[in-house]
């Protein structure tokens, strides 16, 4: 973990005024990025989506205080007209854009529950995650990239879990979950190497976030050790200073919230050799 931690990600530092996107920002990991990045004063506006105004209260408390530096929109990230129409207003409004985070994201619902065996496999809910975690994440990129390409650098980060590591999963279950995440860091390696091509100022990244005391992981909390579960301000930070200390050959990797980049087990074990594909770890 490192010790001093910047106050802003020194790659954004050129940026005088920067602009910055959470999605998922309704409650959880999404709404302390903006907590956190209303703290930061080089973030001049800020955008952030919610899905369901009921969970989303202090967020749109929030926004009542802040004026113009933060625009809310609601967004259901299975619809991909939302978030063409998100990115054709952000662009209208601002021309671009210097950091976007996804921070959304399932494991359980009030009609499902992650799968414990193959007994419960069901491919509605199977589907529905593979919308939500992976492909949601995806979709963005795509309607983002041309408000990322500019002459300033910028950040493209999803936030994914180390539980989709396919060398890492010793203990099975989680099916839904486990796939949409590994699907989420390939769908994020691929679009890094075409970001480079196509938008080179741009670092994609995957960040886990590890245990954090959200709605989330709530369920599962009781046989979390108090010291591996973090709230959400810690988790923030953590990540944040990850951002922060990113460097311009990161793209393309998936870091752990202490800043440690987990490595390609799965396929060097398969190929023989070391393998630069950093995200598959988990
Ligand atoms: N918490 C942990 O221990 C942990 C560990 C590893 C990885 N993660 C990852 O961290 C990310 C954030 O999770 P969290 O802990 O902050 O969970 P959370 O508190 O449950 O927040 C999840 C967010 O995703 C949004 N969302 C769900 N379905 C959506 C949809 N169809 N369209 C748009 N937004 C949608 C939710 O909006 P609504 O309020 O409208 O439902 C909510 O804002 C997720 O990707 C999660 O997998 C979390």
């Amino acid at each position: 973990m490192p010790t001093t931690p910047p106050p802003t990600a020194p790659l954004l530092a050129p940026v005088a005024s920067a602009t910055a996107l959470i999605v998922g920002a309704g409650r959880g990991i999404g709404l302390g990025f903006v907590k956190q990045l209303l703290e930061e004063p080089r973030i001049t506006r800020l955008y952030a989506t919610y899905r369901d105004a009921n969970s989303a209260a202090e967020l749109l408390a929030l926004s009542q205080w802040q004026g113009d530096r933060l625009i809310l929109f609601k967004l259901d990230i299975t619809e991909e007209a939302q978030i063409a129409s998100l990115a054709d207003e952000i662009k209208a409004r601002s021309g671009s854009l210097h950091l976007a985070i996804y921070a959304v994201g399932i494991l359980h619902g009030p009609d499902f529950q992650p799968e414990k065996s193959l007994r419960s496999l069901q491919s509605e809910p199977l589907l529905h995650y593979f919308q939500v975690n992976a492909i949601g994440a995806a979709l963005l990129a795509k309607h983002l990239m041309p408000l990322l390409r500019h002459g300033e650098p910028s950040i493209f980060a999803a936030i994914s879990a180390k539980v989709g590591s396919i060398g890492d999963n010793h203990l099975g279950g989680w099916y839904g979950y486990r796939a949409s995440k590994a699907a989420l860091n390939m769908l994020m390696k691929t679009t890094a190497l075409e970001y480079e091509r196509r938008c080179p100022q741009t670092l994609v990244v995957v960040l886990h976030p590890g245990t954090t005391a959200t709605q989330l992981s709530e369920p599962f909390q009781r046989n979390v050790p108090p010291e591996k579960l973090f709230s959400v301000e810690r988790t923030v930070a953590q990540l944040w200073d990850v951002l922060a200390r990113l460097q311009p050959g990161d793209s393309g990797k998936f870091f752990s919230w202490d800043g440690s980049e987990l490595p390609g087990r799965f396929l060097s074990r398969f190929m023989g050799r070391p393998s630069n594909f950093n995200i598959c770890q988990s």
